[in-house]
């Protein structure tokens, strides 16, 4: 499938799910996303521009957390679903400091060096190909922003003596499937999760990109990982 396909595909897919994305999400992963999206945001470091990207924001809120974690910041929330932003709205009804943008993380409405931070929460995984979007985020970082990534591991290790890896691949589709009455979704869901590479590999990927001081760690016995990499200065 060529990019644009697949980004056509994603699109539609999020746009079928919005109304049940947010439930889902809480449930499936027994409420554990909000510390994962915390834990993120712990990251973000304000800067010269005052400003942020979240990418991939979908239903906003890693952008909310932002906010949260950082009151003076202004957050473009940019994605390619309308569906999933207009499911934020409400969320960001008190927060005039977030512009939400419907757009492609391939090609980013925003001019070089306008935010000193990128994140992205469970969105890189659905570009395709990944080095667009990194080409995309160098060029709007200020030097020495940093991109602070939010993704599931690979799925393949055996964690929690397979429960997890069960859980995973039988069902996490069947319970997303029975929701969202949608059978590709979940499994798409949990595909993309097996097919993504491992932390190590996607370290690599983003010096090769361009990016410096690359790290990651992770949580919740590695079932997410949270990369940080940075512009250089
Ligand atoms: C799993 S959701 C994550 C949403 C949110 N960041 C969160 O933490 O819940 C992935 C989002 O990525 C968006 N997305 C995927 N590919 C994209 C692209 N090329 N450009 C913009 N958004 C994209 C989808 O529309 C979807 O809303």
């Amino acid at each position: 499938m060529n990019p644009n396909e697949h980004g056509k595909r994603v699109s539609g897919l999020f746009d079928n799910i919005a109304v049940w994305y947010d439930f889902l999400n809480h449930f499936l992963s027994v409420g554990q996303d909000v510390y994962w999206r915390r834990r993120l945001v712990r990251f973000v470091r304000s800067g010269p521009t005052g400003a942020v990207l979240d990418l991939a924001a979908g239903t906003l809120d890693v952008s909310v957390e932002l906010l949260r974690q950082n009151p003076t910041l202004r957050v473009f929330s940019l994605d390619f679903s309308r569906a999933m932003l207009c499911r934020g709205k409400a969320k960001i009804a008190k927060h005039p400091a977030i512009i939400p943008v419907q757009a492609d993380g391939r090609a980013l409405p925003l001019p070089d060096g306008c935010v000193d931070m990128v994140t992205i929460a469970f969105g890189i995984r659905n570009i395709l190909p990944r080095t667009d979007a990194y080409r995309e985020i160098l060029r709007v970082l200020a030097p020495g922003g940093r991109l602070c990534i939010l993704e599931f591991g690979t799925g393949q290790a055996r964690i929690w003596q397979g429960a997890y890896n069960f859980y995973l691949g039988t069902v996490l589709p069947r319970i997303g499937r029975f929701f969202s009455k949608n059978p590709e979704a979940y499994q798409y869901l949990a595909d993309t999760i097996r097919a993504f590479p491992n932390a190590r590999i996607l370290a690599g990927e983003l010096l090769d990109a361009g990016f410096d001081t690359v790290s990651y760690e992770p949580l919740s016995s590695g079932i997410v990982y949270i990369h940080v990499a940075q512009k250089p200065r």
